[in-house]
């Protein structure tokens, strides 16, 4: 049990909203197709001209200001995301910036496919648990708009764009993180990459022309790994969280293809008026997905006091896991 409060959360969606129409009008596509094969029917995505750092910047700052938490008092900041601000820094350092972090807290960008999120929080809970931060922000942020091929029907019409962010604060061990289950399986890294760009194929005239900059996915591969990741992953947690899945109020899945979050609710057996679905709205967001989804229903006051929270997330890597938190 590592005692820890969600004191605050906060989310942001770009302002433009792109439905399944609008996609099937410059793409053979149909609206029919996503929304049955995914669940998808809109998805938000950033302007091309604006910075993605701005979106992690506004959902930080909701969460802190609903923490009470000013930028001062900010000990720890992680930032998940797959496609950071620039390769060096990363992303961590703008969002920092941007919230005026000058007292030099550490920060730093986890990078584990769409499960980035669930690893952070378990990388701050432990960091938490160990005395190096008393109070941690975790962002979640992503901008696949920017390197998903929009000639591509199997990848685009996916993913949408937008921030989550979580301010935690120490608690007492009647609240926090009950279970954790974190997995990597390297066999599957080939199921969804950007080949180019990295220091294993830099940009080239030759990257570019060929299509390499944008993200390249094997479908059907994730989809049958996804539902077996997060089912292994949620098992674990509950198990090294001593509760059973019964005890669950309320499941947060990576909100991916709802096909997929169908298929996982059916093998746990879990009630599907307990889990928690905006990827109509919302489409994947990637790292972004779990924090915006919590956000949502934070404020929505369908998660209260003392209920039982599992996350659970599966990705690129392929990085997978679940963390099981008393509200
Ligand atoms: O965060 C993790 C990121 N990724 C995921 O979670 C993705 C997991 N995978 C999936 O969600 C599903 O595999 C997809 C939604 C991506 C695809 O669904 P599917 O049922 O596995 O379809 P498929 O790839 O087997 O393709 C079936 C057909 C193909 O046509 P042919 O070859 O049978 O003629 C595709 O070309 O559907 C076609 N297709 C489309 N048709 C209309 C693929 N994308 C589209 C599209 N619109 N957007």
């Amino acid at each position: 049990m590592i005692g820890l409060r969600v004191a605050g959360t906060g989310s942001f969606l770009p302002e433009r909203v792109v439905t399944n129409e609008d996609l099937s009008r410059t793409l053979d596509t149909s609206d029919e197709w996503i929304r049955t094969r995914t669940g998808i029917v809109s998805r938000h995505l950033l302007d091309p001209d604006t910075p993605p750092a701005t979106m992690g910047i506004a959902a930080a700052r909701e969460a802190m200001g609903r923490a009470g938490l000013p930028p001062d008092a900010v000990e720890l900041l992680i930032v998940a995301t797959n496609v950071p601000e620039e390769l060096i820094p990363g992303s961590a350092p703008f969002i920092a910036a941007g919230l005026g972090l000058h007292h030099e807290p550490p920060f730093f960008d986890i990078k584990a496919g769409c499960a980035g999120f669930v690893f952070a929080m378990a990388v701050a809970g432990a960091m938490m648990a160990s005395g190096i931060a008393r109070n941690a922000l975790i962002v979640g942020i992503e901008a696949l708009s920017r390197f998903v091929d929009w000639g591509d029907r199997k990848t685009c019409v996916l993913f949408g764009d937008g921030a989550g962010a979580v301010a935690l604060t120490a608690a007492g061990e009647e609240r926090g993180i009950l279970g954790v289950s974190l997995h990597g399986d390297a066999d599957k890294l080939g199921l969804l990459r950007i080949p180019a760009g990295g220091v294993r194929l830099p940009a080239s005239a030759e990257t570019v022309a060929s299509r390499k900059h944008f993200l390249q996915m094997k479908g059907r591969g994730v989809y049958q790994s996804a539902v077996t990741m997060m089912e292994r992953a949620t098992l674990e947690a509950a198990e090294r969280a001593g509760i059973s899945l019964a005890d669950i109020d309320w499941l947060l899945p990576h909100q991916a293809n709802l096909r997929i979050i169908e298929a996982l609710v059916r093998r746990l057996g879990f009630p599907r008026d307990r889990v928690l679905v905006n990827i109509d709205r919302v489409a994947n967001t990637s790292t972004a997905s779990i924090p915006i989804l919590l956000d949502e229903a934070v404020r929505a006051g369908t998660i209260g006091d003392g209920d039982i929270v599992a996350l659970t997330a599966f990705g690129a890597g392929a990085c997978y896991g679940t963390v099981i938190l008393r509200w």
